[in-house]
């Protein structure tokens, strides 16, 4: 029987954090043996927001493949690839262009929150506006039936199912598949500092290739509830970043409980629940550091890695271009 493709990735824009695997990356684990997985490192994609500086994204190809063979993700089972080394993607998405509108792209959810967060004004760079249509070509070119992203992202699938609709209709038959989004059972984790979001741009996060120090002030500094200030009072778990990130990596639920529970009630201090999140996370991080460390030195086989994981991906996608260029019915030479 042949395994469910999956089709994931990151915008190579910095190395991952804890946020990362909290809610994606140990699915991925987990995928890599029930799916056909593909990971993808979106180079091109980081661009659209990220058209400054093109040296932070190329050297976070690096960055961002160390993570995922750090954490574990087992190159025989998973297909890690470059998004820029696969033209396929883009001639798939300038095809798809044309079967989208502009304001269909700016009525979008995604794109209309990240505009705002981002600040751009009226000066949306184009390839930016135009991504769910890049995404669209990455899903579509794999076949990817399943495409695991944060909530935030779902309204980027229904727009690639928009596409892929349109595709088959225009062919009159089916090319593509359908793909569904599938939301990580753990959302996003706040950011250190309370902001709704951790993400590196923001300098909230933690980096799973963080030093044993750099991991300890981090949590030190993470923010809390502002009017629990003695032992004795009651304090908040809700919107409380120590709580959000046990939740997220405490395998022991029930202590976990109770210690909510004697934190609510008061007598319960920010000093225990920041030492058991630190013991947690230097055991969580320090096995994926070592091997980050381990792995940056032999710099030949990360690249290898990236190489063949390419190739396997290049020919894949190639062969749906093909097709749709074909059903589309236009001239082949
Ligand atoms: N948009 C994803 C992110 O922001 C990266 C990505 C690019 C992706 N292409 C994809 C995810 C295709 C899933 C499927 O990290």
């Amino acid at each position: 029987m042949t395994k469910p493709v999956i089709l994931t990735g990151d915008r190579t824009t910095g190395p991952l954090h804890i946020g990362h695997f909290a809610g994606s990356l140990r699915n991925r684990l987990r995928f890599q043996d029930s799916h056909e997985q593909f990971l993808l490192l979106a180079d091109t994609q980081a661009l659209t927001d990220n058209a400054h500086d093109p040296d932070k994204v190329r050297r976070s190809v690096i960055e961002v493949a160390l993570d995922y063979l750090a954490i574990g993700i087992d190159p025989a089972k998973t297909t890690i690839c470059l998004q820029s080394g696969l033209p396929a993607l883009a001639e798939l998405s300038m095809l798809y262009l044309n079967f989208v509108t502009v304001s269909r792209l700016e009525r979008n959810p995604t794109i209309k929150d990240e505009i705002r967060a981002r600040g751009f004004g009226r000066d949306i760079p184009a390839g930016f506006l135009c991504y769910p249509a890049a995404q669209a070509g990455d899903i579509t070119a794999f076949k990817a039936t399943v495409v695991p992203v944060g909530e935030d992202q779902t309204a980027l699938i229904e727009q690639t199912n928009e596409i892929v609709r349109r595709i088959n209709a225009t062919a009159g038959k089916t090319i593509l598949p359908e793909a569904q989004a599938v939301i990580p059972q753990f959302g996003r984790l706040p950011g250190v500092d309370g902001k709704a979001k951790m993400s590196k741009s923001s300098g909230n996060a933690i980096a799973l290739s963080a030093s044993p120090e750099a991991i300890s002030a981090a949590v030190k500094a993470m923010f809390t509830d502002l009017t629990h200030l003695r032992i004795e009072d009651p304090g908040q778990v809700e919107g409380n970043v120590v709580f959000a990130c046990l939740d997220a990596f405490d395998e022991d639920p029930a202590t976990l409980e109770e210690m909510k529970a004697q934190y609510q009630r008061g007598g319960l201090g920010d000093g225990r629940i920041k030492r058991r999140l630190d013991d947690i996370l230097q055991a969580l991080i320090g096995p994926i550091r070592t091997r980050r460390a381990e792995l940056a030195e032999d710099h030949a086989y990360v690249l290898d890695v990236i190489r063949s994981g390419t190739e396997k991906a290049r020919s894949r996608t190639e062969v749906t271009k093909r097709e749709v260029v074909e059903g589309l019915g236009l001239f082949v030479l």
